[in-house]
């Protein structure tokens, strides 16, 4: 069992919901308070297993709620004079698309600047090098609801115009534009 207080916490806000801590050095350790945080974040890193674009899950203790993650190494787009890929705004869209197809269309922490990390290309092919973290708020809408193709029709007739807004709502927050 992992006891936070003997590993060094990371940066970010402190909140009550999890801790997130310097497990070892290319591995970070996040642990929470309540499983309803743990069970969202858990799902969507089991279900995103396969994608570049998160962090890799090395392991997951559902007693000691807390999940093992690879350690991005690169800046995010809240560090200082970010680089941003040519591609970047593709790379995003490509990838709310992607969570929109796998049932993840609440997602409360997207657009955030500390949450999109810029990382090698060849970290991540398809998005070159933009890869995201935090989940935790977000949850998998449930594909054997009886709603879940109304709700996916709804979601993506709209995305194009949801994107935009919020990619531009984001730049503006940033600073970027
Ligand atoms: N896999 C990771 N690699 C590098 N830094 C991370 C990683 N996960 C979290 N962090 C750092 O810790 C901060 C808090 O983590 P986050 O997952 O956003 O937790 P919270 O749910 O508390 O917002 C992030 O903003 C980031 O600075
Ligand atoms: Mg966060």
């Amino acid at each position: 069992m992992i006891d936070g207080t003997k590993l060094g916490q990371l940066k970010g806000d402190p909140n009550t919901r999890c801790r997130v801590y310097e497990y070892d050095n290319n591995k970070i350790c996040k642990l929470y308070t309540n499983s309803i945080n743990y069970d969202n974040e858990r799902d969507i890193y089991l279900l995103l297993k396969d994608c570049d674009f998160i962090p890799k899950l090395y392991d997951y203790n559902d007693d000691g709620r807390y999940l093992i993650i690879e350690r991005l190494m690169c800046p995010s787009v809240a560090d200082s004079n970010p680089v941003l890929p040519e591609t970047f705004k593709e790379d995003l869209k490509y990838i709310e698309q992607f969570l929109l197809d796998k049932g993840i269309w609440n997602r409360a922490d997207r657009f955030k600047a500390e949450h999109i990390f810029l990382d090698k290309p060849e970290r991540s092919k398809e998005t070159h090098g933009v890869r995201i973290i935090d989940f935790d708020t977000d949850s998998i809408y449930p594909s054997d609801s009886p709603n879940y193709n109304d709700e996916y029709n709804w979601h993506n007739k709209n995305f194009d115009k949801d994107f935009d807004d919020a990619y531009r709502q984001f730049l503006l927050e940033n600073g970027l534009m």
